[in-house]
This record gives structure tokens, C-alpha cells and sequence, in this order.
């Protein structure tokens, strides 16, 4: 009995484990491919190194049009950077602060406990300037149908030609998991930021670290909160076997 229920209790966990690798389809029939993240799963977590290749990214390219509103540069602590190098990180950055005693606002340098500025003054400038708006993109693999999967297939979304019914504007760029013409610009190209760790520079490459990236920005705790799932199944499996042997000894005194 004990074994069956530990086989039970097994079987399901490994079911969750090994879940869906299914093709996802976002709400407009755009094309989404799906990737196999590192991160899925009862026991995935984050490579750190594809999270420092994906921040390469985030700050040579994506943070000149967007911004991670909830995302702290102290948060980088979390993924091995020094308190040092934080503080020199956010120093590079001007953030608008007040307003002051005399009611201006004003700039200064910007220090760990800062959110990622935004590159633009306001919403109005970015969407003049880019012809719409750059999104936060803080949240934006969970704010999509197909997550991580349509954020990755968006990046690399610039080579198909568009459907014969589709007429793209000027200025736009037809984006085959969006579905749509957009106005970003393609900005995935090959060896667009040389890797340290030895990981070759291909746009697959790219476009699966930056999104990575993004997907631990927006769930910094995923790792965490699965450690935790994990040893709270590990107490429910003991606490199961516990009882039974208690049940057994109880009822061994009864006589059939
Ligand atoms: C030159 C400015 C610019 C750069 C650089 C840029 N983007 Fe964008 N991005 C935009 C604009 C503008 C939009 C809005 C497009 C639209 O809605 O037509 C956008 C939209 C997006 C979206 C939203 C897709 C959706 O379904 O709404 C994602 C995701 C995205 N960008 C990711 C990135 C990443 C990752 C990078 C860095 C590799 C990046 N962007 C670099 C301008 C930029």
C-alpha cells in the first residue's frame, strides 16, 4: 500500500515535470515556436549564465526604447553581481527625482534601490519618436498568450513575408507572431553583443537569452517558490508514510 502511494504521489510529480512541450498559439493566429526553457518545469530554474548573456542584451539594445518599470537595478544582486558593481550600474543612469524644497523636479545619478528608468521624458515622447509606444517591458512575458514562447518568436518574427491580404505601411514591419505590422524595428541580428562565456552568438541565441532575461524580471522568485513546492511535496510524501505506518500499528491490535 505504502509503495503504491509513493508510486502514485511519484508518477504525478513527474507528470507535472515533464509538462506540456506543446506548440502555443497566440490569440491572432500569429506563428509561436516553442523553446525549451530552462526554466520550465517542477525542477527548472534559471541559468544565471544565460540571464548575464540576456542582460548583455537588455542594455546594449531594448533599453534604448524600453523600460522595466518594476525592476531595481538591486535586483541584479540576485543573479551574482556585487554591491559594487550594482552601485556602479545604476550610477550610469540619471533618474528625475522631487520635487525639491522649492518644488522643482530634479536630476541625479542613480543608486541601487532605483526601477529601471524609462530612455524617454514621457509616454508621448517615446510614441513620437518610435511612431508607437515601446512597452514596459517589466512584465511582458507573462502579459503575452504564449509567454516566453511568443516574446522569443516575436524577436525573431522579421524574416517571413507577410500573407497577400496584409499591406504594410511605411515606416512598419510585418511581424509574424505578432501577426501584425509593427513599428519596432527588427533588432535581432547575429553576433549583436560577443558572449564572455564561450556560448555561440547566433539570433536563436539571442533572442532566447534576452527573453529568458525578461521572464526572470518578471518572476524574480519562480526558483525559489519552486524549492519551496518541492520540499512542501517532500513533507506531504513523509507525513503520508508516517500515518500509515501509525495506522497499521493502531489496527494491528484489533482482531479480525
Ligand atoms: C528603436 C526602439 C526599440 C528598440 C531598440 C527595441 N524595441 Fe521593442 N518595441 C519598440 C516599439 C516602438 C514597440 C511597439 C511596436 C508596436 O506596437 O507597433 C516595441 C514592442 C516590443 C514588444 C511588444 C510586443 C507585443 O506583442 O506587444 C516586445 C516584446 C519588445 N518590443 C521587445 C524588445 C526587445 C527584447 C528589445 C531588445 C532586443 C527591443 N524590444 C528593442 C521599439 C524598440
Amino acid at each position: 500500500m505504502l509503495r503504491k502511494i509513493l508510486i502514485a504521489t511519484l508518477g504525478a510529480a513527474g507528470l507535472l515535470a515533464a509538462a506540456p512541450a506543446q506548440p502555443v498559439q497566440a490569440a491572432g493566429a500569429g506563428h509561436i515556436e516553442h523553446v525549451n526553457w530552462s526554466f520550465e518545469g517542477v525542477f527548472g530554474t534559471f541559468d544565471q549564465d544565460q540571464l548575464h548573456r540576456g542582460w548583455q542584451i537588455w542594455t546594449g539594445y531594448c533599453a534604448m526604447c524600453h523600460s522595466l518599470d518594476y525592476f531595481a537595478f538591486r535586483n541584479l544582486e540576485q543573479i551574482g553581481f556585487s554591491e559594487e558593481e550594482v552601485k556602479e550600474i545604476a550610477a550610469e543612469y540619471t533618474i528625475t527625482d522631487g520635487p525639491d524644497d522649492t518644488g522643482e523636479m530634479f536630476d541625479r545619478e542613480g543608486i541601487p534601490a532605483d526601477y529601471w528608468p524609462s530612455p524617454y521624458a514621457n509616454d508621448e515622447e517615446a510614441t513620437y519618436i518610435n511612431g508607437a509606444l515601446p512597452p514596459d517591458l517589466s512584465v511582458i512575458t507573462k502579459g503575452r498568450a504564449g509567454g516566453p514562447d511568443y516574446v522569443y518568436s516575436y524577436l525573431l518574427g522579421f524574416d517571413d513575408e507577410p500573407p497577400e491580404d496584409q499591406t504594410v505601411p511605411a515606416g512598419s514591419y510585418w511581424n509574424s507572431a505578432a501577426h501584425m505590422s509593427v513599428k519596432m524595428p527588427p533588432q535581432i541580428f547575429e553576433e549583436m553583443v560577443i558572449y564572455e562565456d564561450g556560448t555561440k552568438e547566433t539570433p536563436e541565441q539571442h533572442a532566447k537569452d534576452i527573453t529568458a532575461f525578461l521572464h526572470w524580471v518578471a518572476e524574480p522568485h519562480l526558483d525559489e517558490r519552486k524549492g519551496t513546492g518541492i520540499v512542501t511535496m517532500l513533507f506531504l510524501l513523509v507525513l503520508t508514510a508516517l500515518l500509515y505506518a501509525l495506522k497499521k500499528q493502531i489496527w494491528s491490535r484489533v482482531e479480525h
